[in-house]
């Protein structure tokens, strides 16, 4: 990307962004940009994909009706609770993305969508995570194909996955070396955050998330590092929005304690 020049000189990030759409796109999208300094992401036309400015960096995701379209493909081939679970947590996602001051609330959905994308191959333990990872990267998605990779692991150790290794020796290996060499962005941090307070019935309390999973699988040695991590990105979340992120999720209440506020 062509950001190498002096502080004197340097152009406002705005002007950054269309200058550097503009080489990695056409002329036009780039025009589609100043109609706006501050948005980031655009359909372009004649794309069947979605560029968003991130993080000093582009980031080419399928649409959200493409992301839709591929939950719907997968409910077909593996129907299951993962699938409402998937839908809130793009929601969730886009929720809290919405109030951030860095990210893109499309994005986030989309990347929320298609985070367990791997268990439409009828995966049940943690081995989805590759088998999404290999999916999104056969189709040029490598930001989705990350998350598929990273949303299970809000600490860097692959032995942290909540149900038992049910990959090869192999997997197990790249997968150490992928989380290794791997530096989390917003996305990650968020849809890690997404993925522990939402239940295939909606929003919930992160606890009781993640007593859900831990009564399903029960507790290793690293259950206890992962849980406080995922608090420490509520915290992180929450600073940066200056709210509560329950506070922008509706059905909190009745999902985690079942009554509604008030009756
Ligand atoms: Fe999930």
């Amino acid at each position: 990307m062509p950001f190498a020049r002096s502080e004197a000189t340097k152009p406002s990030p705005a002007s950054q962004r269309i200058e550097a759409l503009s080489a990695f796109e056409s002329l036009e999208a780039a025009a589609s940009l100043r109609s706006s300094q501050t948005a980031c992401q655009r359909k372009l036309p004649g794309q069947s994909h979605n560029v968003a400015y991130l993080n000093n960096r582009f980031m080419k995701t399928p649409t959200r009706q493409e992301a839709l379209n591929y939950l719907s493909g997968a409910e077909k081939r593996n129907p299951g609770p993962w699938i409402a679970h998937s839908r809130h947590v793009a929601e969730a996602a886009e929720a809290i993305a919405a109030r951030h001051p860095r990210m893109e609330p499309e994005a986030a959905y989309i990347l929320g969508c298609l985070h367990d994308i791997g268990r439409q191959d009828k995966e049940r333990g943690i081995r989805h995570i590759l088998t999404g990872y290999r999916f999104f990267r056969a189709r040029g998605y490598e930001d989705a194909a990350r998350i598929c990779l990273t949303h299970s692991f809000p600490i860097k150790d692959a032995s942290a996955s909540a149900s038992p290794w049910d990959g090869t020796e192999e997997e197990f290996r790249f997968l150490e070396d992928y989380l290794a060499r791997t530096d989390y962005d917003d996305y990650d941090r968020l849809v890690q955050l997404c993925d522990a307070l939402a239940l295939p019935t909606g929003f919930c309390l992160i606890e009781k998330r993640l007593v859900d999973v831990a009564l399903r699988y029960g507790f290793n040695g690293l259950t206890l590092p992962k849980w406080k991590a995922t608090f420490e990105l509520q915290r992180e979340f929450e600073a940066a929005i200056g709210r509560s992120i329950y506070s922008v999720l509706p059905g909190v209440v009745e999902n985690t304690f079942g009554f509604s506020p008030g009756r």
